[in-house]
């Protein structure tokens, strides 16, 4: 496509400034005519089983000292992302996510004392990791001494942007549920806190009753609730991070932004829950998400509907404030219309066309069990618009190939990846019996092999594939493997051994993937 066309096709005058850098590159975007290497077919082996010309090697793995403070790698390792090292070129801050704390492992007690919990509260949150190209291997490795490398955990101060105050503090005792996230324009990282009710339950907005869950963190630590189901925004160099509360507060699965032409950001959010919405925010100030206007998407007129209680009647009736809109902004949303969803998970925008591509896990409520890939176009391309028209892109199931979508992430050049997350209890049996493991899939975006699915990775047992990324050399790419063996009842009955093998217990850990087939794919 010629360059003139190509603005064309991107909507004119609203491109984004990301999407501008990627004119000059997009001669470089990939069309295959050809797979280089054998899908891989679903396996219940316990080990991260790849296609042939894939390698991988542990780049970290849980319980791993990361600095001299002697701060541990958190549990259940999910989004990772890495931004530029003071712009060199080899150096990298790589975040990876800390999503919830398995008892069986983390803490090896069913009991709830405090000692027990303070264990689990550690194993949460997010990991900073300086890493450094090896000019000789071309892997990215992680400088163990770096004073770069630390943890945010369920113990990190963290305060509410703008000075905002809830439960009548501008500051929350910590990060947990860190499941997807994203990074801003300005490079700085996004955790979100996607199931917090497991910590602290949750609380009725008129009667104020707590409903409690199964880890009741609660007993030991009187956090407020409405702390807790943020997006976090993180430094990378220094790790000061600050929760955005104008992007609402629900189980946010990832935040994922894209710049506008004067540098204010619009960012994509999805609520992971069965019937739940999907959410964009669009930042009224450059370089920041502290102020702005949250929307939920109704996909059945294709518009974004605003929330602002300022435009909504029924909004100003209910709420007191726009901070109490944002605290509980499921109810919001469904105030004024937005439609429910099979359970929202990641969302990434096509680099060849500005297309928001959101999947839609699966929705057992609704007999749903194999979830979809849903594709929003933006009216014009343009992301700030509040109109827009949408498309199912994929639909799980056998002949699929693939269930229950969950991360994806687009390649340097720009084709599609996808890691599935059917459930531990589910895998193999029922409707999953065609997926007795989890699996990596590859999707060609242009050309004759547009769209097929080709599986290049199976996970170990119980495990699934999250926090798919890029090192910024575009060589290597980066894959979390979490909750290896979760069904074990107990240390003595252990569903998987993976990656240690033998009689070892699992860890969830980040790995590192090269190898001759994924350089034919991103060269
Ligand atoms: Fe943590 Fe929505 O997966
Ligand atoms: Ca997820
Ligand atoms: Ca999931």
């Amino acid at each position: 496509m010629k360059r003139r066309e190509f603005i064309q096709f991107l909507g004119g005058t609203s491109l984004a400034a990301s999407q501008m850098g990627m004119l000059s590159s997009c001669s470089q975007f990939k069309t295959l005519k050809k797979l280089p290497f054998v899908p891989v077919s679903p396996s219940k082996e316990d080990q991260l089983v790849l296609a042939d010309g894939f390698n991988y090697e542990v780049m970290i793995s849980w319980g791993e000292k990361i600095n001299s403070a002697g701060e541990k790698f958190g549990f259940n390792n999910d989004y990772t992302a890495l931004l530029p090292f003071k712009g060199k070129s080899d150096e990298a801050i790589l975040w990876v996510n800390h999503e919830y704390p398995d008892p069986t492992f983390c803490s090896t007690r069913a009991d709830r004392a405090k000692s027990t919990i303070d264990k689990e509260r550690k194993e949460v949150g997010g990991s900073l990791l300086k890493v450094k190209k090896d000019s000789k291997t071309g892997n990215w490795n992680i400088d163990r001494e770096s004073p770069y490398n630390r943890r945010l955990d369920m113990n990190t101060k963290i305060p509410f942007d703008s000075g905002v105050k809830i439960e009548g503090t501008n500051t929350a005792i910590g990060t947990g549920g860190n499941c997807a996230g994203g990074v801003t324009p300005w490079n700085t990282f996004l955790t979100c806190e996607e199931v917090y009710v497991m910590f602290y339950g949750d609380r009725d907005r008129v009667t104020r009753k707590f409903k409690r869950e199964k880890l009741r963190w609660d007993l030991h630590y009187d956090h407020p609730p409405e702390h807790y189901g943020w997006v976090v925004e993180v430094e990378p160099l220094t790790g000061k991070a600050k929760k955005l509360t104008g992007l609402g507060r629900f189980f946010h699965e990832c935040a994922t932004t894209v710049a506008l032409s004067d540098g204010r950001a619009v960012c994509y959010m999805g609520d992971d829950t069965e019937n739940q919405c999907l959410y964009k925010f669009i930042a009224s100030k450059p370089g920041s998400l502290e102020e702005g206007e949250l929307f939920v998407a109704d996909t059945d007129a294709g518009k974004w509907i605003s929330l602002d209680r300022n435009k909504q009647e029924i909004l100003k009736k209910t709420f007191k404030n726009q901070l109490e809109v944002s605290i509980y902004t499921r109810e919001a949303a469904k105030l004024v219309g937005g439609s429910p969803q099979n359970r929202p998970e990641d969302i990434e925008i096509n680099p060849r066309n500005n297309d928001v591509f959101f999947t839609l896990t699966n929705n057992k409520l609704k007999n749903n069990w194999h979830g979809s890939l849903l594709k929003i176009s933006p009216k014009n391309g343009n992301h700030e618009s509040e109109q827009f028209s949408s498309k199912t892109f994929l639909v799980g199931g056998e002949s699929a190939g693939f269930s229950s979508p969950d991360n994806i992430c687009f390649d340097p050049k720009g084709n599609l990846w996808l890691a599935s997350d059917v459930s531990g209890s589910k895998l193999g049996k029922g409707p999953y019996a065609a997926f007795p493991n989890n699996g990596l899939y590859y999707i060609p975006m242009a050309g004759p092999l547009m769209g097929n699915v080709y599986q290049v990775a199976s996970a170990p047992v119980n495990a699934e594939f999250t926090g798919i990324s890029f090192t910024p050399d575009g060589k290597r790419m980066i894959v979390s493997v979490q909750h290896p063996g979760e069904k074990s009842k107990s240390l003595k009955d252990l569903k998987s051994h993976w990656p240690e093998g033998g009689s070892s217990i699992p860890r969830p850990a980040v790995v590192q993937i090269s190898g001759p087939s994924l350089e034919k794919l991103l060269s």
